[in-house]
């Protein structure tokens, strides 16, 4: 089978680093045009739209602010005239404490569910309109193992942004199916990225080795085929499902 994405525009967010990289990297393989958002690392986000081509181009946004994302969304939309496929990737792991003060603690709840699941929701909600009135879109949403397995105390609010992400996608698949809004979850368990080496500095490598059936810890571009292939349309009639990669570490 041979995966064409020509003519596909895919917004893709924190396409800067780590999972979204890799993903950027295959779809623009495949012939994608990608928008990549980043929020700092502007010259490595520009690297990868020089490399894949296709018209690919970085934008920039902090999606921890949720008028930054919706700006994120018009401006894309404003650049190509459409979106295909929008990839919620961006997202932020902050270990705090269960005995961290009450603003320090709500303070990081706070920031958690607007990068992991406002800012996401909110871009689902730009782009929604002009995938309808395209024909349809796909949704995919990159949430985590610890939405379906729960985490330690310390990563309380980014479990709970996850599972707000995956209720968010099953919703939005059920109602918007008949207009042709398609909608996926990616769970993905420990990868090896920036956010993984802050869990692994915190608990060690081998915890997370432990965890896992496989003997070696998942790397980026061990996702990001399950993305191009969402994406592709051969995965439409699974709409609203989650899908697990996480070595073995939860099955369920
Ligand atoms: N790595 C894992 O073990 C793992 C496991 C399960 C799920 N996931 C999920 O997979 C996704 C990607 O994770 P990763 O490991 O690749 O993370 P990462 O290496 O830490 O990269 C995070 C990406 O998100 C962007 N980002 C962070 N804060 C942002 C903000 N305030 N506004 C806009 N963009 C922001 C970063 O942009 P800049 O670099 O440009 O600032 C970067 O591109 C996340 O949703 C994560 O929860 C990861």
């Amino acid at each position: 089978m041979v995966i064409s994405l020509s003519n596909q525009i895919i917004l893709l967010t924190g396409a800067s680093r780590g999972i979204g990289k890799a993903i950027a990297e295959t779809l623009g393989e495949a012939g994608a045009t990608v928008a990549l958002h980043y929020n700092f690392n502007k010259l490595e986000a520009e690297k990868i739209a020089d490399r894949i081509g296709n018209h690919s181009h970085a934008f920039q946004a902090d999606l921890s602010r949720p008028a930054e994302a919706v700006r994120l969304g018009e401006e894309v939309l404003a650049f190509y005239g459409k979106v295909d496929c929008l990839v919620n990737n961006a997202g932020i792991a902050e270990s705090v404490s269960m005995e961290m003060g009450f603003e320090a603690w709500v303070e990081s709840w706070q920031k958690t569910q607007q990068v992991n699941l406002l800012s996401a929701a909110l871009l689902s909600k730009e782009l929604l309109p002009a995938m309808i009135k395209n024909r349809g879109g796909r949704l995919i949403h990159i949430a985590s193992r610890a939405a379906f397995r729960g985490d330690t105390p310390d990563y309380l609010a980014y479990a709970a942004s996850k599972g707000g992400m995956v209720a968010m996608s099953r919703s939005l698949a059920r109602a918007y199916g008949k207009q042709g809004i398609k909608s996926f979850v990616v769970a993905p368990g420990f990868t090896r990225t920036d956010m993984a080496q802050q869990f692994m500095d915190e608990y060690g490598e081998g915890y997370a080795l432990n965890d896992i059936a496989l003997s070696q810890l998942t790397e980026p571009q061990d996702i990001a085929p399950t993305i191009l292939f969402l994406a592709s349309g051969h995965m439409d009639h699974a709409t609203g499902c989650s899908i697990d990669i996480n070595a073995g570490s939860y099955v369920r």
